[in-house]
């Protein structure tokens, strides 16, 4: 099954802006391959392993991993921080050194993004971002092909991202921004994108084709939007900012009211886990726009595209897979 020829991938995805326009559309199209001949690929790394690492919780990206893994023929391995020699002092560095003689890839669900930059550096495999404080990549493959699906294209879709300026918004903007998207954000003032991230994607908007919108008003962004999109108000990690949150974002959430603003034949999305009743209602998360399981069936989809690219593509296919 693995006989095309791919182009070169980067070393690591520790953020969306790590790829190029056409190495998505090439995961992309790599995922529609995989997730219609699921048994099709179980030689293509057999014998290889991946170290998935979580310093925090998760359903969706451990187990997709996972499960995309021995898609591949790989052993994914498992990790938690009190299993590994980190929690008594041993370095970042280190760890990832020695995780690289073993393992074809690692993957990484942390806090800082500083901590992925450190492993990527010192780790001789691809390291892939499973989720930091900043970005979420992984989850914005699945939403690029979630929306490519329903709408057959990703150019000039019209998205609107609708609550805090977190990490599944940041990489929102970068991938729209990548993909000739329309991306509009409505977040509280307080609670916007880091402008950092929004002037590198508004870079890659107008190289691309696309455009960003950032507004506080949730009505005015909805307007004309083909996807309505949420994540929850108070995402890991930053629970000592609840009430603060839930305060600021109660006008942001994503109800019947809000959603008929959007075109008739607007989708919703969400990375989930969802809070019905807080960032969105019941009747329009179970309701008929929404796509959220098929958005997150799509994580396993990307994660097997993305786990064979980054360890089969680069140049020198084996050559990072050794102790230097
Ligand atoms: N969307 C997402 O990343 O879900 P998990 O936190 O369950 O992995
Ligand atoms: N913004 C959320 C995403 C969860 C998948 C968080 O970081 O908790």
């Amino acid at each position: 099954m693995a006989t095309a020829t791919y182009m070169q991938m980067p070393n690591d995805l520790l953020r969306i802006s790590d790829l190029s326009a056409s190495q998505i559309a090439q995961l992309l199209d790599l995922a529609v391959r995989m997730r219609d001949a699921p048994g099709g690929w179980t030689d293509s790394l057999r014998g290889q392993s991946v170290a998935c690492f979580f310093e925090k919780p998760s359903t969706r990206t451990r187990v997709s991993f996972a499960a995309a893994a021995y898609r591949l023929g790989m052993q994914p391995i498992l990790l938690r921080p009190d299993e590994l020699q980190l929690g008594r002092g041993e370095t970042l560095a280190d760890t990832a050194r020695v995780l690289s003689s073993y393992a074809s890839a690692i993957v990484i669900r942390t806090f800082a993004q500083h901590t992925l930059e450190i492993i990527a550096e010192e780790a001789s495999v691809p390291v892939i971002n499973a989720l930091s404080d900043t970005h979420h990549p992984c989850q914005a493959l699945a939403d690029l092909l979630t929306i490519r699906d329903y709408f057959g294209r990703l150019d000039e879709v019209r998205l609107t991202y609708v609550g805090e300026g977190n990490n599944v918004a940041h990489s929102l903007l970068e991938a729209g921004a990548l993909m000739g998207m329309h991306v509009t954000m409505a977040t509280p003032p307080q609670l916007a994108p880091n402008l950092r991230i929004v002037a590198q994607a508004n870079e890659l908007a107008r190289t691309h084709g696309g455009s960003l919108r950032l507004l506080s008003a949730p009505i005015a962004a909805v307007r004309d939007a083909q996807v309505v999109y949420t994540d929850v108000w108070v995402s890991m990690g930053a629970e000592a900012q609840q009430q603060e949150h839930m305060a600021a974002l109660a006008p942001y959430q994503v109800n019947p009211v809000l959603l008929a603003h959007a075109r008739p034949e607007a989708i919703f999305m969400h990375c989930l886990p969802a809070h019905r009743g807080q960032e969105v209602t019941p009747d329009v998360i179970d309701g008929p726009q929404s796509q959220v399981w098929r958005q997150a069936a799509n994580r396993m989809h990307t994660e097997q595209a993305l786990l064979y690219l980054l360890v089969t593509g680069t140049a020198a296919y084996g050559s990072r897979n050794r102790v230097t």
